[in-house]
């Protein structure tokens, strides 16, 4: 893939990103493009939504973190190489890619691009997260991950419920991964924005496409919120902070959930 040159991040972005200077606490910033009817996509598709500046700051955002994280979903779907392509981006701010696979059916080759961009030295290999039952001894998806440098990691878990949020969080930093950028897809972004997850988003960086993908798309939605005082509906997610840039045909949101 070619390299893409660098568009400059918009101002004030450095509020939004973990400190470089940090000692080692956790961080974690979402991020996605999604289209003005809340889809990131059209099912089993990847759709681009962000024009070039927005995806400029998106390599940009990587370069700030420990690890990019997604879901199973969009690692099928996208053959993603998860790493920054911006024009001189040296191995050194490169993120490491992690995937949350409970079941492991991602059928990982030496063909996907995540393992030829590790291979030609332009990211890093990813670490594919798995639920203690999965059989990985044998499995020829271990060694190739493992040939590039990267490793199945194996969650211990009770039943066949998703991963807490704050379980993901202890083993990302178990394993020195102390800066997060979650990227998607919808069922990823879906689960950290439920209320039990949101006390551990700390920075919220949105763009929001020109675009409508229509009816039926993956949709960015939270779980419903039922208030404590009277339990009616109220608002999911709220934000403070907000700050708005537009790059080129996109705008950008920056924010903080407001707990
Ligand atoms: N616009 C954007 O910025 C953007 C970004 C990324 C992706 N996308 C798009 O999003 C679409 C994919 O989204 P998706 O919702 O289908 O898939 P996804 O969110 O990438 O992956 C969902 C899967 O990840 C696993 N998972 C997620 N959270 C988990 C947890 N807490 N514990 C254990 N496992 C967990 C589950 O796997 P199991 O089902 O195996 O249990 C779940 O079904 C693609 O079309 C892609 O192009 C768009």
């Amino acid at each position: 893939m070619a390299s893409l040159v660098p568009y400059p991040p918009p101002p004030g972005i450095d509020k939004y990103l973990p400190s470089p200077q940090r000692t080692g606490e956790f961080f974690l910033t979402l991020t996605y493009a999604t289209s003005l009817d809340s889809h990131l996509s059209i099912p089993l598709t990847q759709v681009p939504l962000s024009g070039p500046e927005a995806k400029s700051l998106t390599h940009h955002l990587r370069t700030f973190h420990d690890a990019i994280l997604i879901g199973v979903g969009t690692a099928i779907i996208d053959d993603p190489g998860l790493n920054s392509r911006l024009l001189g981006t040296p191995i050194t701010r490169q993120p490491r890619p992690v995937i949350l696979d409970p079941t492991f059916r991602w059928k990982i080759t030496r063909e996907s691009r995540v393992v030829q961009t590790a291979r030609r030295g332009e990211g890093l290999a990813p670490y594919v997260f798995v639920r203690s039952e999965v059989g990985i001894e044998g499995d020829e998806r271990k060694g190739i991950l493992e040939e590039v440098g990267g490793k199945v990691v194996v969650i211990e878990t009770l039943g066949k419920q998703r991963w807490s949020w704050h379980v993901l969080s202890e083993k990302m930093k178990e394993l020195g991964l102390n800066s997060i950028m979650v990227e998607g897809g919808g069922g990823v972004i879906n689960g950290l924005l439920a209320e039990e997850n949101l006390p551990l988003v700390d920075s919220m960086i949105v763009t929001i496409a020109p675009i409508y993908l229509g009816q039926d798309g993956v949709n960015v939605s939270p779980p419903a919120v039922l208030s404590a005082e009277d339990g009616k509906r109220t608002l999911a997610v709220k934000f403070k902070g907000v700050e708005w840039r537009i790059l080129g045909r996109d705008v950008v949101m920056l924010a903080r959930p407001d707990l």
